[in-house]
């Protein structure tokens, strides 16, 4: 059975448990962790949504989700930040296929982009096979610390456009992501996905 996944807006009582996913030592790798006052931001500014991600049979918080760009007159809305404590079941490509559907549907974004780090396979190769492309690469653009070691990495820049998501729906690639609960009557920010 395929994980069922569910978005809600974070409130300020869940910036702890947002701050504490984001600075586990798992994560710490693949992100750059913002302080509580950029996270208290980004839940008031119109410009961003944030969303604690819900999964599981038991729908407990699994983790965050931050867009940018909700109001960007391009059109171009950012995946700024997706973190989940749980790994490996599914429940990313769950996430990203909602995300999808929230940037094109809800939003009506043009692009829908993210960077990712080099070094971080996992992400990259969710975010490829879910149809993002490689834009270009900033090279070196990240100071990385792994084990002591004092590095660089390289952001990859990805996006989706909008035909091309298109695209994917008439294919029925993004099909995991049309559930009832995404219907005219679902409560506004509140965005639900029994993936199939
Ligand atoms: C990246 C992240 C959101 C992915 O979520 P997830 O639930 O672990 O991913 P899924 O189980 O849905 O797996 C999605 C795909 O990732 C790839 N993947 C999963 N585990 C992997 C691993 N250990 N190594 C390489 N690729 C892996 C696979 O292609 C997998 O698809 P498949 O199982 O159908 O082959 C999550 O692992 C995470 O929060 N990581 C830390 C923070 C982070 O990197 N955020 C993204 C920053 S851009």
């Amino acid at each position: 059975m395929n994980p069922r996944i569910r978005l809600r807006p974070t409130m300020l009582s869940d910036l702890d448990f947002v701050i504490s996913v984001e600075t586990d030592s798992r994560n710490l790798p693949f992100i750059t962790p913002w302080e509580r006052t950029q996270h208290e931001g980004a839940v008031r500014f119109p410009d961003f949504r944030h969303f604690i991600v819900e999964g599981g049979a038991d729908l407990a918080s699994i983790g965050f989700v931050i867009l940018q760009g909700c109001r960007n007159p391009q059109r171009s809305v950012e995946l700024k930040r997706l973190v989940l404590q749980t790994k490996g079941q599914g429940l990313g490509r769950a996430c990203v296929r909602l995300l999808k559907q929230m940037a094109f549907r809800d939003l009506h974004a043009h692009r829908f982009w993210l960077d990712v780090k080099q070094l971080n396979t996992r992400a990259l190769a969710l975010y490829l096979s879910e149809g993002f492309v490689e834009e270009g690469r900033l090279r070196e653009s990240v100071r990385v610390v792994i084990d002591g070691a004092d590095g660089y990495d390289s952001l990859i820049v990805m996006s989706l456009l909008d035909r091309e998501y298109q695209a994917r729906v008439a294919l029925g690639l993004e099909s995991a992501a049309l559930s009832a609960a995404e219907g005219p009557s679902a409560p506004q920010n509140l965005h639900e996905e029994d993936a199939r």
